[in-house]
């Protein structure tokens, strides 16, 4: 199981790295949005920080300004994979990209039909949001469970998928039951996975009884 940062911010990628949690990087054009620079420089810096997958999203969405703008994102670094909105001009540029090698990741998958489209296409990755499904009182993981069992069901579709929208720990914990194989998260879920109030209150009695041999 790989887990990836959601996040553009290169301090939340390096501290993420430092404990083994930056297996790749996500972005959206949001998450750009809200650093500073120029897009493609943003994502160079990513590249340089992480080996592995750096996902960066067209701003296109017509089947020439995809493919044009895929090209040309693919050649900041070996690492970019494109990443390309779950629409028809999109599925038909992941066609073209994959022909010239170059790795994409269909995103803002909402249903597992979408998937399956994504993934005849020839998708490497699939990006199903969950969060945003529990938004709209929908079941995120339910469809995660689906899209997964698709894929295990039918091994000639070689996509993988990678869960996003993730808003909680126990997103990740759920996700990880279910063999997902790839999970992005923003920092601030990495920071409360390893936050239980047991283990301050432990901490605090252990330092307070530390005292006696000080
Ligand atoms: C990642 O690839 C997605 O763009 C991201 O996880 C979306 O998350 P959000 O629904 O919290 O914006």
């Amino acid at each position: 199981m790989d887990i990836y940062v959601d996040s553009a911010n290169i301090n939340e990628i390096r501290q993420a790295k430092e404990l083994g949690l930056a297996d790749g990087v996500t972005t959206n054009p949001t998450l750009v949005a809200k650093e500073n620079g120029e897009f493609t420089d943003i994502l160079k810096d990513i590249c340089k920080e992480v080996s592995g997958p750096v996902h960066a999203e067209v701003l296109s969405l017509d089947f020439e300004g995809i493919v044009s703008e895929g090209k040309e994102l693919a050649k900041i670094a070996d690492n970019i994979v494109i990443k390309i909105p779950m629409i028809e001009e999109g599925l038909k540029a992941v066609r073209v990209l994959r022909s010239e090698g170059i790795d994409t990741n269909v995103t803002l998958i909402f249903s597992a039909s979408q998937a399956i489209l994504a993934a005849k296409a020839g998708a490497t990755y699939v990006c199903p949001f969950l969060g945003r499904l529990d938004d709209i009182s929908s079941d995120g993981l339910e469809l995660l469970g689906v899209i997964r069992s698709i894929l295990v069901n039918n091994p000639d579709l070689e996509t993988k998928i990678i869960a996003a929208s993730i808003r909680t720990p126990n997103h990740v914990v759920e996700l990880s039951t279910m063999g997902v194989d790839i999970l992005t998260v923003p920092a601030k879920v990495l920071k409360q996975m390893g936050k239980h109030p047991l283990t301050d209150i432990g901490i605090e009695q252990f330092a307070k009884d530390a005292e006696k041999f000080k």
